[in-house]
C-alpha cells in the first residue's frame, strides 16, 4: 500500500451503507490505483462487465490500464467494455466525441473485438432504441460488475443531470447550461451540444462496485458535496453514499475541501 494514501470510511446517517473514500497525493498515484483495480478485476474474472466514463479524468488510468494488461499479459478477451455516454448528434469521428475516445484510446492499443465494445450511437434518428439496446447488453450481460465514472462540474455523472432520477436506467438527457459549457473543453472548435445519451443512475445502483475518481483543485467543492453533503437527485453524484460497494477516489486537491476528521 502507498503511504500517501488515506483510507476514511463514512457511514451515511441510516449507518446501514459504508462508501469509502481513498486519497491520494497525486494524479499518477490515483490513476494507477484504479488501473491497477480493473486490472486486477480482470484477471479474478476475465469475462468482466466494464463500464467507464470517457473525458480528462480517465485519461492516465487507460493508459496504465493498457500497459498492465499488456506487460502482464493478462486475458482480456472475454471482457465486455461498455461506454457510459455520448454527446447526442456528435459522429464517432469528431476528436471530441466519447466514441472517438475509446476507439484511439482502449480499443485500438487493446486490439478489442468488435463484439466486446458496446458504445452509443448517438447519430442514430431513434434515440429510444438505442438507449434500450444498451439496457438489454447490460441485462444480458448480467449487469456491470465494474464502474469507473467521473464527475460533472453540476455533479452530474455520465449525462445523469441534476435532478435525474437513481432508479433511471438508458436515456437521453437535456444537458445543464454548465455541462454545455464545460463540455467546450474536449471541442477544437465551439461545438452545439443539446443533449446526452447516458447508462442510468439505476444501472449504477446495481453495478456491483463503483468507483468515482476526481481529480485537481477545479472538483473539489463538487466531491466535498459528493462525500459530505446530502443525498439529493439535486446532485446526482451524491449517490455514491447510497452504493453498498461504492469508492470515491481522489487526489489531495480534489480532497482539500473535505472537512477532518471524518
Ligand atoms: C462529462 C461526461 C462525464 C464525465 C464528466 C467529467 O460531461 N459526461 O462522463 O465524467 O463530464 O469530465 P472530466 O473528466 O473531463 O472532468
Amino acid at each position: 500500500m502507498n503511504s500517501s494514501k488515506i483510507f476514511i470510511t463514512f457511514r451515511t446517517k441510516s449507518f446501514i451503507r459504508i462508501m469509502k473514500l481513498i486519497s491520494f497525493k497525486n494524479y499518477h498515484l490515483l490513476s494507477d490505483f484504479a488501473a491497477t483495480e480493473i486490472a486486477n478485476a480482470i484477471k479474478d474474472d476475465p469475462s468482466l462487465v466494464l463500464c467507464m466514463a470517457s473525458g480528462h479524468t480517465p485519461v492516465l488510468t487507460i493508459e496504465l490500464l493498457v500497459k498492465k494488461l499488456t506487460e502482464e499479459k493478462i486475458d482480456y478477451s472475454q471482457m465486455k467494455f461498455l461506454g457510459l455516454d455520448e454527446w447526442v448528434g456528435l459522429p464517432p469521428v469528431n476528436e471530441g466525441s466519447c466514441n472517438y475516445f475509446f476507439k484511439t484510446k482502449l480499443f485500438e492499443p487493446l486490439q478489442l473485438n468488435a463484439s466486446q465494445c458496446f458504445l452509443f450511437n448517438a447519430m442514430t434518428n431513434d434515440l429510444e432504441a438505442e438507449c434500450k439496446k444498451m439496457d438489454a447488453v447490460i441485462a444480458d450481460n448480467g449487469g456491470i460488475d465494474v464502474m469507473l465514472v467521473g464527475i460533472g462540474m453540476n455533479g452530474h455523472i455520465g449525462f445523469n443531470e441534476p435532478g435525474t432520477s437513481f432508479s433511471i436506467h438508458c436515456h437521453v438527457a437535456e444537458l445543464d447550461n454548465s455541462t454545455k459549457t464545460v463540455g467546450q473543453k474536449y471541442f477544437k472548435e465551439e461545438t452545439v451540444l443539446h443533449q446526452g445519451i447516458t447508462i442510468g443512475l439505476g444501472h449504477l445502483m446495481d453495478a456491483k462496485k463503483v468507483v468515482l475518481k476526481a481529480d485537481g483543485k477545479r472538483k473539489a467543492e463538487v466531491i466535498k458535496k459528493t462525500v459530505e453533503g446530502m443525498v439529493s437527485k439535486n446532485f446526482p453524484a451524491s449517490i455514491m453514499q447510497n452504493h453498498n460497494n461504492g469508492f470515491v477516489i481522489v487526489d489531495e486537491e480534489a480532497a482539500s475541501l473535505l472537512s477532518k476528521p471524518h
